[in-house]
């Protein structure tokens, strides 16, 4: 009888190893190993249903023709911009996020947009009634010609079909869920996984034809999947957001066709998603009163400048240690700064609570946040509201110095565009900015110390 094969795999970063080890040597993780049937000997030769590309031979670059690469528009400008203008023939792109937070939907959605292409939706986690369902909440009534679903895990079968059905666009949800019968572990490990990625990616290339692979990640990023596959395909986005609120944000991480700099915004809604054209509007709360401890910062996310809302709350620590949480910002970062404002600035905030929350469920990693974030605790702290029209944008250092941003101009624009008054800025940003251009009246900022001068005396 012929020897079954089995090989370890990293479930953290899905290095390959015929040993069982308890850290993996790539990642540096512990107890990450799993063993996984890869061959039993016997089964699946030579049974490989990838359609097999012509022959391919070495060409001079001046031999090769320069072709602009045709776009499929999703009909969702956020969703295109994140693409790069678009869905790519012949690209394979890896949509990852949590569970539950919208991958199906905006998927669905997309595909029942594009009314001129063939597009055939699989799915291995829905019945077809489910998906009828989901349809009908998104678009009632609605019977398109060129739209099919397909239930099945099984790739053997899946290209089957993909031959005599022959779609535009082709969309896997998830990843997880197939099944190749190359390779002998179970639907969702990670040599599973690799393979039916490598299977999808052989027939975008060789046909191409654009695929859409839905892969789950949990919240510490920890299941098999979609990380090991980040190699394999030409794009990889991230759908997150708080599930409990309703905004997602679309992040590219990698684009063979596109810049990673950009970034769509959504709502969910009762039927569906909805485009956020203009978050700034959203991510700050009316308010017709003033209220202690709120700022409002100009960030970056990806090529676009927002406003959006920051909350603290500062309060006398009941416990004896004080809590610091932050929702939307990194603690260590929160930590860092109440450090600074202890010790450089002689803020005694050692015994107090402190609580920050950015609006909207939105995570903020734009270090210009922080001049706001400060300002809120310094607010919240005072018990002294700042007024509505304020916003700020700087970054803090550990001597509690204001330090430049980049791309104030697009964040000063904004900024006016939306009606604030004042901004305050680090000193360092205003060389070169034509003051005159913008009626905003411009604050320039060199220390912690001053901005609560300026704010509160
Ligand atoms: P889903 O797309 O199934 O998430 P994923 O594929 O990422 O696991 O949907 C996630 C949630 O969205 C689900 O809990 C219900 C909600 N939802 C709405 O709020 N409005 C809608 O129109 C739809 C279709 C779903
Ligand atoms: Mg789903």
């Amino acid at each position: 009888m012929a020897k079954s094969k089995s090989l370890f795999f990293c479930k953290h970063c899905g290095y390959q190893s015929s040993q069982w080890m308890g850290r993996c040597p790539s990642c540096g993780e512990w107890n990450t190993f799993e063993e996984e049937v890869v061959d039993r000997g016997d089964a699946g030769k030579g049974k490989s249903s990838i359609v097999k590309s012509a022959q391919n031979f070495p060409k001079l670059l001046s031999e090769i023709s320069l072709v602009q690469v045709p776009r499929i528009p999703t009909r969702f400008r956020e969703f295109d911009n994140v693409l790069g203008g678009g869905i790519v023939a012949g690209s394979i792109i890896l949509l990852g996020g949590e569970p539950g937070i919208g991958k199906s939907t905006l998927l669905l959605q997309m595909a029942l947009q594009i009314t001129d292409k063939k597009i055939l939706y699989i799915s291995g986690e829905e019945s077809e009634s489910q998906l009828k369902m989901r349809a009908e909440r998104l678009f009632p009534k609605h019977q398109p010609d060129n739209f099919l679903i397909l239930t099945e895990t099984d790739t053997n079968q899946i290209f089957e079909h993909v031959k005599s059905v022959k779609p535009d666009l082709l969309i896997i949800d998830s990843i997880q869920t197939l099944q190749s019968q190359l390779i002998d572990s179970a639907a969702g490990s990670i040599s599973q996984i690799r393979e039916c990625a490598a299977e999808f990616q052989h027939f975008a290339k060789s046909t191409g034809t654009p695929v859409f692979l839905i892969g789950h990640i949990t919240k510490d990023g920890s299941l098999a999947g979609p990380k090991i596959l980040e190699h394999i395909v030409d794009t990889v986005l991230q759908f997150e957001g708080d599930i409990h609120y309703g905004y997602r944000i679309v992040r590219c991480i990698k684009n063979r066709f596109g810049s990673t700099s950009e970034l769509g915004i959504f709502e969910m809604q009762g039927n569906g998603l909805r485009e956020v054209l203009n978050p700034s509007e959203i991510l700050v709360s009316d308010r017709d009163e003033d209220f202690s401890g709120s700022a409002i910062s100009v960030v970056m996310e990806g090529t676009r400048a927002m406003t959006i809302e920051i909350q603290a709350l500062v309060s006398s620590a009941v416990y004896g240690t004080p809590q610091r949480a932050a929702t939307g910002y990194d603690i260590r970062r929160l930590n860092m700064l109440l450090a600074v404002l202890e010790k450089r600035c002689h803020f005694k905030l050692g015994a107090k609570d402190v609580f920050i929350n950015i609006a909207g469920g939105i995570h903020v990693d734009d270090p210009a946040i922080n001049l706001a974030i400060v300002a809120a605790i310094l607010s919240s702290a005072a018990d002294l509201p700042i007024d509505t029209k304020t916003c700020f944008a700087g970054e803090m250092g550990l001597n509690g110095e204001i330090r430049p941003v980049p791309r104030i101009e697009q964040r000063i624009a904004e900024a006016d565009k939306l009606g604030f008054t004042r901004m305050f800025l680090s000193k360092y940003n205003l060389k070169g900015i034509q003051r005159k251009n913008y009626k905003i009246q411009l604050i320039p900022i060199s220390k912690i110390e001053e901005i609560y001068k300026q704010l509160f005396e």
